[in-house]
């Protein structure tokens, strides 16, 4: 017997049981499940804040369902956004917020709806990056009009691929259920295509600052590759997703043994940003003076150590494909952007402290020579 239905079955009870929602939609990935939501609400042409250093497909899906995206700044010590900056970006009437739990640490989830009730806009929360984690006592994924969450590549959950759109609302959750309906199937084009641009991707939005006329190019890029965005989910996300169960406990006690041995590098130049001991990193945080912090990474990549720079400013990315939108200024996620290097936490790997030695001899003798 074809034991499909069956797995989607479980996989949805799975994922309402642990965010306590009362209807999932599956997606191809997390960014489907951005658009179903914007689509479900019925917004157009409406703007739509989200954090100005959070992935890029974000952004892509925000311009796909006709809506207009905001930057907002980041809190300078949490990296999230907050009220405070919501405010200061100068939107009067939103039609949504997409709060992100970034690095996996919590976006201040009680604060921002109240917020965004306040000012009339409806909630996304961006759970991407904080599949399991607890959100100020709640489950990631149980706040906001509508949760999403992924399953792609790096995740804390990483099943190639996939995404959830899970709400209480069973009206949205119908329309959500029918516009899936309407996307593409995932094919090995797709995938193709999603490989191609991934590899363009890396060389351009990590660098931009490099070309002053990447204005010309996005445009461009973002019409040929944008079909990778919006696609129903793959037929072996369920039983995947339903089998994950074994490995997440380990998966998430050896997240919090390597966190707290990379908290061994911090003293001196070097940050991390402050979290609660019982918090779950999708990637540890580095924050390091902006003036070491390429060179240290591409030491770490010559080390062969798994580490990135997540994420960079939107502000290149949504100037050249909406430059009709002004953009609020937002210095404190510029400052992240400029800092920040994620250090891998891989399961299969050795334990960090190489890493931890090398970073720390790196930085002592830039600090002895500065
Ligand atoms: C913060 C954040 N939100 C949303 C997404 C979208 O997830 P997906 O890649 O599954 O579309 C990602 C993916 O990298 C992400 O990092």
């Amino acid at each position: 017997m074809n034991g499909r239905p069956q797995y989607r079955k479980q996989s949805a009870a799975l994922l309402r049981g642990q965010t306590e929602r009362e209807h999932v939609v599956f997606t191809g990935r997390g960014a489907t499940a951005i658009w179903l939501a914007l689509k479900a609400f019925g917004l157009v042409d409406q703007p739509v804040l989200i954090p100005a250093n959070t992935c890029y497909i974000v952004l892509w899906a925000v311009l796909l369902s006709g809506n207009r995206p905001v930057l907002v700044d980041v809190d300078p010590v949490t990296g999230m956004i907050t009220p405070d900056t919501l405010t200061a970006c100068g939107v009067e009437r939103p039609g949504a917020v997409i709060p992100c739990h970034l690095y996996g640490l919590p976006a201040p989830m009680a604060a921002i709806t109240a917020w965004a009730r306040e000012n009339g806009a409806r909630v996304i929360e961006d759970a991407a990056l904080a599949y399991g984690n607890t959100i100020e006592g709640q489950p990631a994924g149980s706040w906001g009009d509508a949760a999403i969450f992924s399953f792609g590549t790096g995740k804390l959950l990483y099943l190639h691929g996939g995404g959830a759109f899970l709400t209480n609302d069973s009206a949205l959750a119908a329309e959500a259920k029918l516009l899936i309906g309407t996307l593409p199937r995932w094919t090995d084009q797709l995938a193709a295509l999603e490989r191609q641009w991934l590899d363009i991707y890396w060389a351009t939005h990590q660098h931009e600052d490099a070309n002053p006329r990447i204005a010309e190019l996005y445009p461009k890029l973002f019409e040929l590759y944008n079909d990778i965005t919006l696609h129903q989910p793959d037929q072996f996300l369920y039983k995947a997703l339903v089998h994950s169960r074994i490995h997440m406990e380990s998966n998430r006690k050896h997240r919090r043994d390597y966190s707290t041995r990379y908290d061994r590098l911090i003293g001196g130049s070097l940050h991390t940003i402050p979290r609660s001991d019982d918090a779950v990193l999708w990637r540890y945080p580095l924050l390091c003076p902006p003036e070491l912090r390429d060179d240290l990474f591409e030491r770490l990549l010559s080390w062969h150590v798994d580490a990135t720079r997540w994420y960079p400013t939107l502000r290149p990315m949504v100037n050249a494909l909406a430059p009709q939108i002004t953009q609020p200024p937002t210095p404190n996620a510029d400052r992240f952007c400029a800092r920040i290097i994620n250090l891998p936490l891989p399961i299969y790997d050795d334990p960090p402290d190489k890493t931890i030695k090398w970073i720390q001899e790196k930085v002592q003798h830039w600090e002895r020579y500065e």
